[in-house]
């Protein structure tokens, strides 16, 4: 068969099911069974694809049309200027929290030489891309998810960091090693009812550990804020992911802890999305 009729065929079957990017993903998944850019597809319609190709293709679409998310059937998802390997048990990497590596990097412009920590580092997608643009940064990770630590130790090694980076399965609450000069963190921050109107996408298939922020979406972001209260150097800053309406009770948390709040920092879409502050 030849690639543009597959490529037609699966985008058809997507769409039936409702998803709304099927002619991509049916780009994506063809391109990378046939280990090749997309562009090859558009230059090459009529290039014939052998049958075993072929049933990988489609056991992929099948799977892809039941929601599962593009990242979890290519085992990887690209995020800042690296591409992560992810799975079922760790979040996705998103685009929206390039913000905090945004504005980290414009924080940390002049500095050299500090020690950064991760809570709840996930995929490794935060302070991994941090370490590689500062060359000079060392860094610690914590996350309490056995598979995200050995997630994020994959990651630590394809991207030639591991001599950087310590990283350990700790609970936040058990966790009392070391001073920071900065804190990064995107805990969990959903509140329950949420959870459940979430996209079929992300409830059905990213851990709910990732996600879960209690009853009121804020329970993991009070610990965060608690623990770099003692964990942050004097002047040290905590860089925060937050929900679009957390802002208000996020930054009472934070004064209430002796932090200074400079700013908050919004998504490429115009919602508050990260706070920065600074231990007083
Ligand atoms: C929203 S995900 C963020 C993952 C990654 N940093 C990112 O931005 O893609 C939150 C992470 O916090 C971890 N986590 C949840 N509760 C925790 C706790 N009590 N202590 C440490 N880590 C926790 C989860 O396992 C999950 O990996």
């Amino acid at each position: 068969m030849e690639i543009l009729s597959i490529i037609n065929e699966g985008s058809k079957l997507l769409k039936k099911s409702k998803i709304s990017s099927h002619l991509l993903d049916s780009e994506i998944l063809l391109s990378t069974i046939i280990k090749k850019k997309r562009e090859y597809l558009i230059l090459n319609p009529k290039k014939q694809i052998s049958d075993e190709k072929l049933s990988i293709f489609k056991d992929l679409i099948y799977k892809r049309s039941l929601g599962k998310p593009i990242a979890h059937l290519l085992g990887k998802k690209d995020f800042w200027k690296d591409e992560f390997l992810v799975s079922e048990n760790v979040l996705i990497p998103r685009p929206d929290t390039e913000i905090l590596i945004e504005t980290i990097l414009k924080l940390c412009s002049q500095k050299k030489g500090l020690r950064i920590l991760d809570i709840g580092l996930g995929s490794g997608c935060i302070i991994l891309s941090i370490l590689r643009e500062k060359k000079d940064f060392l860094g610690v990770g914590i996350d309490i998810s056995k598979k995200c630590v050995e997630l994020s130790r994959k990651n630590t090694i394809k991207m030639g960091l591991k001599n950087r980076i310590k990283i350990f399965k700790s609970d936040i609450d058990n966790f009392n090693s070391g001073k920071y000069d900065l804190i990064v963190s995107n805990p969990p921050y959903i509140n329950r009812f949420d959870l459940k109107n979430l996209d079929r996408n992300v409830v059905d298939f990213e851990p709910t550990l990732a996600l879960d922020g209690g009853l009121d979406g804020l329970f993991k972001i009070k610990k965060v804020i608690e623990k770099s209260s003692k964990l942050l150097k004097k002047n040290g800053k905590l860089v925060i992911e937050i929900a679009y309406d957390q802002k208000d009770m996020v930054c009472k948390m934070l004064n209430y802890n002796n932090f200074y709040v400079n700013k908050v920092v919004r998504d490429y879409a115009k919602k508050d999305r990260c706070i920065v502050s600074t231990k007083i």
